[in-house]
């Protein structure tokens, strides 16, 4: 049987950016042309790309005279149908999409930090003009996360999403846990590989987990959070003896970024945590990325893949681009965002979790009972205690039931002034092994 060709509709794209991630995406659209023409009727032409610096040698197949310094020329440029934004950072990338979005352009992003503090403004600007603004890229690289949310998932309830969307720490953490490398080790390793940054603190702190996580909480929850929303503690602390300890009790550490629907509230925390060996995410190892998603009708849900990098990441960048000329050709729109309402950000000192701690105590009799006195005091109940050590040596490891962080904050605060407790040394929240 012969099918009738399907129509090729040329779209042209304004880049804005090409470094890790844009120079990949123009590979890409090169190597597979003859793909995304047949499977999605249309052709992709790079027709400018706006950098910082003209002078750069660029790995891609485009002549020089596309190249340009002037970002806004392009997103004005009567001649460019779709902007794809990867240059990152809020300023100048929030005013050229702004300017290409009410310019009735469709924009294709990458940039997490972006979205996650000014997603809202740009949103209501891509709906004002009836365009689409697609950003899959932003939070977990390579690993189609968005586009599940907002279609495959939208007539589900989402729970939680738990996430391990940080390839650095995850690197490190699997050092520490596999090698028995130390941080600073396992830090200088991930920098040596290029997974780490010279200056690591967005991922080592942090920053770069609750801006996904944040972007991750607005879609599964369809509520306004920002990246100030989000609770963050990062691993700098995590040491080989808490790596040692959630080995020995059969759980692993990672850092994860955990959204919640609570009561209608939303709760959205990034902090490192034990995990039992036997959970999915305890398999996410070295630099890779993965989504835990829990939902009423679909139950457990697993995303895995590589969250960084430019190949993967203009993977996901290029599935938007499609969309985005796709609905530009027969005037359609991909899933909008609808109203990102406010719902109250659940402060973190009222969600529960399990919690483990290590004590260092003096080895005599009646440690024991001054110590469960204060946990019960407090209403956190002791799930489970082990005995390391002896002597000066004598360390206790205690894993409780699910208690409030501000009950745990506050045993914490007062088995500081017991005098057989010398020192509280690590406290880790256990996820992921619910009594
Ligand atoms: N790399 C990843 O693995 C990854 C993964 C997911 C998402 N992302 C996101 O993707 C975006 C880009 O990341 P990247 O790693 O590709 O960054 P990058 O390698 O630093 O590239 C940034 C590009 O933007 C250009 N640029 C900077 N300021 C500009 C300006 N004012 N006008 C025009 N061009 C400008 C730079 O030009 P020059 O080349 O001349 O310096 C460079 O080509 C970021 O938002 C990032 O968060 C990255």
């Amino acid at each position: 049987m012969v099918t009738d060709p399907v129509r090729e509709e040329t779209v042209r794209v304004g880049l804005l950016g090409c470094g890790n991630v844009g120079s990949a995406l123009v590979r890409l659209i090169g190597e597979n042309a003859d793909l995304i023409e047949q499977r999605a009727g249309v052709h992709l032409e790079v027709n400018r790309v706006a950098v910082r610096n003209l002078a750069r040698e660029r790995d891609v197949p485009l002549p020089a005279g596309r190249f340009t310094h002037d970002a806004e020329a392009v997103v004005t440029d009567p001649d460019i149908d779709v902007v794809v934004e990867v240059i990152g950072g809020i300023e100048p990338a929030r005013s050229l999409i702004t300017e290409a979005l009410k310019a009735g352009k469709p924009v294709v992003t990458a940039n997490k930090e972006l979205l996650a503090n000014v997603g809202k403004e740009l949103f209501e600007t891509a709906e004002g003009s009836g365009v689409d603004l697609l950003f899959e890229a932003s939070v977990a690289g390579g690993i189609p996360l968005i586009r599940p949310l907002r279609e495959s998932l939208a007539g589900d309830r989402i729970r939680r999403v738990i996430g391990i969307v940080n390839g650095t720490t995850n690197f490190i953490l699997t050092r520490m846990t596999e090698e028995g490398s130390s941080f600073q080790d396992a830090l200088a390793e991930a920098q040596t590989l290029g997974y780490a940054e010279r200056d690591p603190t967005a991922d080592i702190e942090g920053y770069d987990a609750a801006a996904k996580a944040a972007i991750i909480a607005s879609i599964a929850f369809g509520a306004r959070v920002v990246a100030g929303d989000v609770y963050r503690e990062g691993i700098a602390e995590i040491t080989d003896h808490d790596i040692a300890s959630a080995h020995d009790l059969g759980y692993v550490v990672k850092l994860l970024a955990v959204a919640e629907e609570l009561d209608g509230e939303v709760a959205v925390r990034v902090h490192p945590a034990m995990i039992p060996v036997h959970h999915p995410l305890a398999a996410v190892r070295g630099s890779f990325n993965a989504l835990f998603i829990e939902g009423d009708a679909v139950g457990e849900l697993m995303l895995y893949g590589r969250g960084a990098g430019g190949g993967p990441s203009a993977s996901a960048v290029l599935g938007d681009l499609i969309d985005a000329a796709k609905n530009l050709t027969s005037g359609g729109r991909g899933a909008t965002i609808g109203a990102l309402g406010r719902r109250r950000a659940r402060p973190i000192d009222e969600v529960e979790s399990q919690f483990y701690l290590l004590m260092e105590v003096a080895d005599q009799p009646g440690v024991l009972a001054k110590i469960a006195d204060q946990f019960g005091r407090h209403a956190v109940s002791i799930k489970s205690m082990q005995q390391r050590g002896i002597g000066a040596d004598a360390r206790l490891i205690f894993v409780t039931h699910r208690a409030r962080e501000a009950d745990l904050r506050a045993t914490v605060h007062a088995l500081r002034d017991v005098d057989v407790v010398h020192r509280v040394g690590s406290v880790l929240r256990v996820l992921g092994d619910e009594d």
